[in-house]
């Protein structure tokens, strides 16, 4: 019965918004520009082209199925497609928890830098001044967990604004804020990138970004690389598409939203990609460092490179407020949609009403975010635990996820037919291939290649022991909880298997 009184979005744009707000990301910002660069700059975006065709919009489409076709959350999207596959929906609940409670403080990190900009803070060693005076991180991870404050009160003042968004609804709540925040976003990284690109040297930047290494499309880990990228940015595979789209009206079309916020997201990065490397130019005209010395990724890139240069440019506040307010609106609105797979999928099993469950659920995750992040080891906890629950959370749940859908269940054709009755652009042959064999080798291969490499080195030089508790047992936890809670007989799955029969 709960189907009819099933949350709506407004609109088609209102949905298209929360989309593409949940897809750009911090993702697009630090990630992107550095990963491009790292491999074969311009010629890059030829292996990027073909994973966002090959497999980003194909999954997009096929997530926004699921969701839109049974109307549910993961877990129940999962259940009503096949009872065993319930845990893969619980698997994606479980990484959504653990990406939130870090995700939630970077946004938290970006809100203070902004506020640093006004007096540049970071002093003439912003690298000191993060680790030491910000972070408080010791050099190798220690049992400490002391609260940082002034790190502790922005990540509550996060928490709030996204509980308060998601306790409003999906119409009220989210698609309001992502039509506050993305226009808010475009214009500020618009600014910047126009800035960016009149600064002298913004054109070497650039040629260092665009000029194409041709050698690197035979190079295997750059195709890796590619769909990596695209998968995380366009937040596929973790179950928040599937959330969203189970709040669509009955008649939405399913593959053109799909190409918009496909084409969305990418474009934003690549602009993303043209402001972060004209900005680079400009240092390493201004302070004779080269390029490739500066160009660096994550947490060095936003934290690092760029107050550094913040402090060299003539109104270099401003600078610094247009991009770290950019970092911290893109990262809340991608937050906003992490944690709405949890409360959503929480609140369609049991039949929890929505703002019980945001206190309940959003609070427990809020909880576990704040008592872990905002510490003095933190930020090692959360490079940590990044690096493992993307590699062998993510990946793996979407590999398990399209075999079962394309191999075992052999979905993909009836899916495909109901995206195709309310959509402008149908799917066909071509899709399928690309979802049934495309993306699994792409994934499959991903896995393997981190796994090589996770096992002859430690990641970051951490110690087999930190890299046990804070990397593996994570990745695999989300896993085993996924199966536990997939075990429970949930009042709401009796009900679902009901409607089932009688159906
Ligand atoms: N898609 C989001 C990002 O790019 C998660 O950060």
């Amino acid at each position: 019965m709960h189907a009819e009184h099933r949350e709506q979005w407004g609109t088609r744009a209102g949905f298209l918004m929360a989309a593409i707000g949940s897809a750009i990301g911090l993702g697009n910002i630090w990630r992107f520009p550095y990963v491009a660069y790292q491999n074969g700059g311009g010629a890059f975006l030829i292996p990027y082209l073909v994973a966002l065709l090959t497999a980003g919009i194909p999954l997009l489409i096929l997530e926004y199925s699921l969701g839109h076709k049974y109307r549910r959350t993961p877990p129940s999207a999962f259940l009503s497609l096949s009872r065993p596959t319930q845990f893969i929906g619980w698997w994606q609940v479980i990484i959504c928890f653990v990406i939130a409670a870090y995700y939630a403080v970077i946004v938290a990190w970006a809100i203070m830098y902004t506020g640093y900009s006004f007096d540049k803070a970071w002093g003439d060693n912003p690298e000191a001044f993060l680790f030491s005076d910000f972070l408080r991180a010791p050099d190798a991870p220690t049992g400490d967990l002391s609260f940082v404050g002034h790190i502790l009160v922005p990540l509550l003042v996060v928490w709030l604004i996204t509980l308060g968004v998601l306790a409003v609804g999906v119409r009220g709540g989210i698609e309001r804020a992502n039509k506050i925040f993305i226009p808010l976003l475009v214009v500020l990284f618009g600014v910047l990138v126009v800035r960016a690109l009149t600064l002298p040297g913004a054109t070497d930047g650039l040629n260092a970004f665009f000029e194409p290494d041709w050698s690197a499309i035979t190079d295997g880990g750059v195709w890796v690389a590619a769909y990596g990228q695209i998968f995380f940015s366009l937040s596929v595979g973790f179950g928040i598409m599937i959330t969203y789209s189970s709040y669509l009206q009955r008649r939405a079309d399913l593959s053109g939203s799909a190409m918009v916020a496909g084409l969305a997201n990418s474009s934003f990065e690549l602009l993303a990609g043209i402001g972060v490397f004209a900005t680079l130019g400009f240092m390493a005209a201004s302070a004779g460092t080269p390029i490739d010395e500066l160009a660096t990724g994550g947490i060095g890139l936003a934290f690092v490179a760029f107050p550094q240069i913040i402090s060299n440019m003539p109104a270099g506040e401003l600078f610094g407020v247009l991009f770290f307010a950019s970092l911290a609106i893109a990262g809340l609105t991608s937050l906003i949609s992490i944690v709405q797979v949890i409360v959503g999928s929480v609140a369609d099993r049991t039949g929890l009403k929505r703002v019980p469950a945001v206190l309940i659920v959003g609070g427990l995750t809020a909880l576990v975010s704040i008592l872990l992040f905002p510490t003095t080891n933190g930020v090692h906890l959360l490079d940590v635990v990044d690096h493992f629950i993307n590699q062998y959370g993510i990946v793996v749940a979407a590999f398990v996820a399209v075999i079962a859908v394309a191999w075992v269940l052999r979905q993909l054709e009836p899916l495909g037919e109901h995206a195709n009755a309310t959509s402008a652009i149908k799917v066909g042959p071509l899709w399928r291939i690309t979802l049934g064999v495309v993306t699994p080798i792409m994934l499959g291969w991903m896995l393997w290649d981190s796994l090589r490499i996770e096992l002859v080195e430690n990641y970051s030089g951490y110690s087999g022991g930190f890299l046990l508790g804070a990397g593996w047992a994570v990745a695999l936890g989300a896993l085993v909880l996924g199966v536990i809670l997939s075990l429970i007989p949930w009042k709401r799955g009796r009900q679902v298997a009901e409607e089932e029969v009688q159906a």
